[in-house]
């Protein structure tokens, strides 16, 4: 594990769970009001409505990771999003310049549920891709190949890429990112998830000929032909969200057929089948400025994770707005974020007990911070 975690026993939270949302929507207040600009509370855009409305900023993974790096009178960081977001705020906010300028004292970084994980950023192990890595080193030069992770992944597959020269996107930034790599060596190793990686490199005109696709459950050379490594210019992991793959060619048709005029705007963790027939491709931030940039009367139909979209319909009831599929398109483990959790780790925090503290080991956060800090400034 790469992390530290101080949790406290369920029992507890039984008490929260059984009190009605208006209490402790009350309480929250209360402890926000007490611990004034002391406490920042940062919410992903799936976070349910009752969570983010509590939230004092909110934003995509990019904006996310800026804002803890960029926060300077908080001592305490409430994240409502999932592992790690976390993570990389904790890595960030405690990087050894800001430590410095604070006396050593660290800003915890609390994760209300430690329950909420991404499912995409588990289908990568640190021991799966130095294997990889090590498998791919007597076909290719790896002097020659750059390691680039989507945000969605371990501290330690981030460290593993600061290590080897590089670097961590997200999917507002993927393609200036790719771009990057590509710029300093002829190769990328990407992970975990395939479809942001193809859907990126197809954009920049790479042919998927030359992205051979590695699976880490193959003991040899992840399934692929070792031509196929030898003439690969970007090899994808096999990873997916599966919010995102459950959006499908079929449903963008049959929205098509319905309303001719609708405009499909989709998340780049959707399948390239899809995303090629897709008005609008970005991360949720874009997503959001797209609909708030429209005019009255935009017909969209959403491609992304269930809460945004709902909250997008009923914030803009002047646009026509659709999910693309409602079905199973709702991230569970966002959802594990809910008021209970909120308040009762905000309790132990206002008491100087704070609970689900993550807390990256020192080893795994420098090298970390090396790839982080590479993406902060492609921007
Ligand atoms: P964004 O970076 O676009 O917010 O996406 C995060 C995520 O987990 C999408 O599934
Ligand atoms: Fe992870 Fe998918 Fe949930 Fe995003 S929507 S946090 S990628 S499981």
């Amino acid at each position: 594990m790469s992390f530290a975690t101080h949790n406290s026993p369920d029992p507890e939270l039984a008490a929260y769970q059984s009190q009605e949302p208006a209490a402790l929507v009350d309480r929250i207040q209360q402890i926000r009001n007490q611990m004034g600009p002391r406490l920042l509370i940062l919410g992903h855009h799936y976070q349910r409505d009752e969570v983010i409305a509590l939230a004092d900023l909110r934003g995509d993974s990019y904006q996310l990771a800026k804002m803890a790096a960029e926060s300077e009178s908080c001592q305490a960081i409430v994240f409502c999003g999932v592992h790690f977001m976390a993570e990389t705020a904790d890595i960030l906010a405690n990087r050894p310049e800001r430590l410095r300028q604070r006396d050593g004292r660290r800003i915890p970084v609390i994760l209300p549920n430690l329950a909420a994980g991404c499912a995409l950023a588990d289908m990568a192990d640190v021991a799966q891709v130095e294997d990889c890595w090590r498998q791919l080193g007597e076909l290719i030069d790896m002097d020659d190949v750059t390691p680039v992770t989507y945000v969605n992944s371990t501290a330690a597959i981030k460290a593993f890429c600061g290590r080897h020269g590089g670097i961590v996107c997200t999917s507002a930034n993927a393609r200036a990112v790719l771009e990057w790599a590509m710029a300093r060596r002829s190769r990328v190793l990407f992970f975990p998830d395939q479809h942001l990686a193809r859907n990126t490199a197809c954009a920049m005109g790479i042919p998927l000929g030359r992205m051979p696709m590695w699976d880490p459950r193959e003991k040899h050379l992840g399934g692929c032909q070792p031509d196929a490594i030898r003439q690969s210019r970007i090899i994808l992991w096999q990873g997916h969200c599966c919010v995102h793959q459950a959006f499908l060619p079929s449903h963008v048709a049959m929205l098509r057929q319905q309303y001719p005029d609708i405009k499909i705007l989709v998340h780049p963790e959707c399948m390239a089948a899809v995303v090629e027939q897709a008005d609008e491709v970005g991360s949720t931030g874009k997503i959001l400025h797209a609909v708030e940039q429209s005019p009255p009367g935009t017909r969209w139909a959403i491609g992304t994770e269930w809460n945004l979209v709902n909250r997008l319909k009923n914030q803009h009831p002047e646009q026509d707005i659709h999910f693309l599929w409602p079905t199973a398109t709702l991230c569970e483990t966002m959802y594990r974020i809910d008021l209970p959790h909120l308040c009762w780790a905000l309790d132990h925090l206002a008491a100087g007990a704070p609970v689900n503290v993550i807390e990256v080991e020192p080893n795994i956060a420098r090298d970390a911070l090396e790839a982080l800090q590479r993406m902060l400034q492609v921007g």
